[in-house]
């Protein structure tokens, strides 16, 4: 591998105004993925829960749990592990933070599924 291989840069999500305290906004369809801002603390992950493809952004969040809306999969969006009684695959996420009011993500997913 080349020592000088190019990283790419991070992605910016947009103004953190945009982005409500504990509400999760999808942010991108390509691949689909959402955000959820609590406080200055920001998660990133797949928009598409692993179970069977329904939008996770549209679930119901209990601090950092979120349930899927179609069959109830529950997931840490921290680390985007399966905690509920219906086990999935960990989701992916991105490692996340603001910087001069701007959101921005790592290109690639910080955590893959396995
Ligand atoms: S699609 Fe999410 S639990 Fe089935």
């Amino acid at each position: 591998m080349s020592p000088f291989r190019r990283q790419r840069p991070p992605v910016c999500l947009g103004p953190v105004e945009n982005f409500p305290d504990s509400i999760p906004k999808r942010v991108s369809t390509s691949p689909p993925i959402a955000a959820l801002r609590h406080g200055d603390t920001i998660h990133v992950f797949e928009d598409r829960c692993p179970h069977a493809g329904a939008i996770l952004s549209r679930g119901t969040l209990t601090g950092e749990h979120l349930t899927c809306p179609a069959h109830k999969a529950t997931f840490d969006v921290a680390t985007g592990r399966s905690v509920g009684t219906l086990n999935c695959r960990k989701l992916r996420t991105y490692k996340a933070w603001l910087q001069n009011g701007l959101i921005y993500i790592t290109p690639t997913p910080t955590h893959k599924p396995h």
